[in-house]
């Protein structure tokens, strides 16, 4: 098996930049809201959504929901829930932080999801968005970066599991 290393795309200074861009943009947008509920994707999302959060300096909470796009259907695009919010959202604010929006089914299923629980307001904050990819648009309040099609890893994001903890986003290139 050939060793897959990645190489650096957005480096952790120019994600740190960007998280601290996006808080501030959250604070100003949800300012004299009583509580913003920041729904986190499992588990891509969860390194994003921890210094997001901590950049906030709005009332809020964190709650985690797990979905899954189910093997072999990337072209249906077929989403299901693994694991469910805690809290029930009626009439809260609520900002769903995810980490990648490749072709938008993922999103757009659970923005879906969600809106029927009746919010008092519903929107989206993504670190990064493969453009290209769209087959589904979603609209994204709040948005890091758009990237190319390329596999990233890094920051909460996998490839077959690994690299999720690495501090940078990087490319996964597997080497000849
Ligand atoms: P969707 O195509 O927008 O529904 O994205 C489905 C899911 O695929 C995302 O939430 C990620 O979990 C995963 N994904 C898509 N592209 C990448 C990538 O480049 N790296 C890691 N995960 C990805
Ligand atoms: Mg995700």
């Amino acid at each position: 098996m050939s060793e897959v290393r990645p190489t650096v795309l957005i480096d952790e200074a120019t994600i740190a930049a960007k998280v601290a861009e996006l808080a501030a943009q959250i604070d100003r947008d949800y300012a004299g809201v009583d509580e913003l509920i920041l729904v986190g994707v499992l588990k891509g999302a969860f390194i994003f959504l921890a210094d997001l959060s901590r950049k906030l300096t709005i009332p809020r909470a964190v709650d985690f929901i797990a979905l899954s796009t189910y093997a072999n259907s990337t072209t249906t695009g077929a989403v299901r829930m693994i694991m469910d919010l805690r809290r029930n959202i009626e009439g809260k604010h609520v900002l769903v932080v995810e980490d990648i929006v490749d072709t938008g089914h993922t999103l757009a299923y659970l923005m879906k999801n969600l809106a029927t629980r009746q919010p008092a307001s519903l929107a989206c904050c993504a670190l990064v968005r493969k453009a290209e990819r769209t087959e589904v648009e979603v609209p994204l309040r709040y948005l890091g970066f758009d990237i190319p099609n390329v596999w990233v890893v890094g920051y909460g994001l996998d490839w077959a599991e690994r690299f999720r903890t690495l501090p940078y986003i990087g490319v996964v290139t597997p080497e000849a």
